[in-house]
């Protein structure tokens, strides 16, 4: 049995060719369905549709979401939910063989367990697989907003809204953060901002400037961005004062 790991961008336009190549070559690509009106699912099977490969949908377990769950309520509930997950996911491919795609949103790469997940089952399951990038959700930012993401010869920290904070403390001072939901900006004003929702889809909204004076820009183009879709992903890269922008677009 083979699973195919393929990074599709944002959707249809950003399947790479040696990802059509590879997703056409398998016999079905696995999903798993949120809710009962889950837009990333409907990218996904558009995605299916464009190379003619049949979609094979497993509905996404239920979590035990109780408000009154304690700390280890809580990890026991993920950790059943993250089994069950599992558990279908070794169904279909058990039941099917074959070669089967795992379709992810961007790339494998960052913030994405599929490669995980993957492994896991290969615990249990005799199966080969292999990972073929994407377009991540930084380099759409990137584009969009026609920057380098750092300056000449400088890093860039890749990292999430819950770790903003930590980061920067730890002296991060040019950082890209993901997994953002309505980030507090509280003490970053006088730092530069290039956030994006919606990259490559339906609501895209691009927001920049000095975050003090583009917070409530900021705001109403996040609620934007979830009226017209329906759904809101974003993400910014936010830099300290004492870094000049001029000489961001270089190479390393
Ligand atoms: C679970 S991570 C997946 C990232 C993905 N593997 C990638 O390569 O970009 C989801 C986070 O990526 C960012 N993201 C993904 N798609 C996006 C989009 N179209 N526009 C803006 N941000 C996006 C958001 O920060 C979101 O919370």
């Amino acid at each position: 049995m083979k699973v195919r790991i393929l990074g599709f961008g944002m959707g249809p336009q950003h399947v790479t060719p040696e990802v059509a190549e590879a997703l056409r070559g398998c016999d079905y690509a696995l999903a798993v369905q949120k809710g009962d009106d889950d837009s990333l699912l409907a990218v996904r099977r558009a995605v299916c549709e464009a190379h003619g490969v049949e979609l094979v949908v497993v509905r996404d377990p239920e979590r035990d979401r109780s408000p009154g769950l304690d700390r280890a309520g809580y990890e026991g509930a993920v950790a059943d939910w993250y089994d069950a997950r599992l558990t279908a996911y070794r169904d279909v491919l058990e039941e099917r063989g074959g070669v089967a795609a795992f379709l992810v949103w961007g790339d494998p790469s960052l913030y994405d367990g599929t490669i995980r997940i993957v492994e896991e089952l290969g615990a249990t399951i005799d199966l080969e697989f292999d990972v073929l990038p994407g377009i991540s959700a930084p380099q759409m930012l990137a584009a969009r907003h026609r920057i380098v993401l750092h300056q000449v010869g400088k890093p860039v920290h890749v990292t999430t809204a819950r770790r903003l904070r930590h980061d920067v403390t730890s002296g991060q001072n040019n950082l890209v953060v993901m997994l953002t939901s309505g980030v507090d900006l509280d003490g970053f004003e006088d730092w530069h901002i290039w956030w994006g929702a919606n990259l490559g889809g339906v609501g895209e909204h691009l927001v920049s400037g000095r975050v003090g004076a583009v917070r409530s820009a900021l705001v109403e183009a996040r609620a934007k961005a979830k009226a017209e879709a329906g759904w809101v992903m974003d993400l910014f890269l936010i830099r300290a004062p004492e870094l000049p922008l001029e000489d961001s677009d270089g190479a390393a």
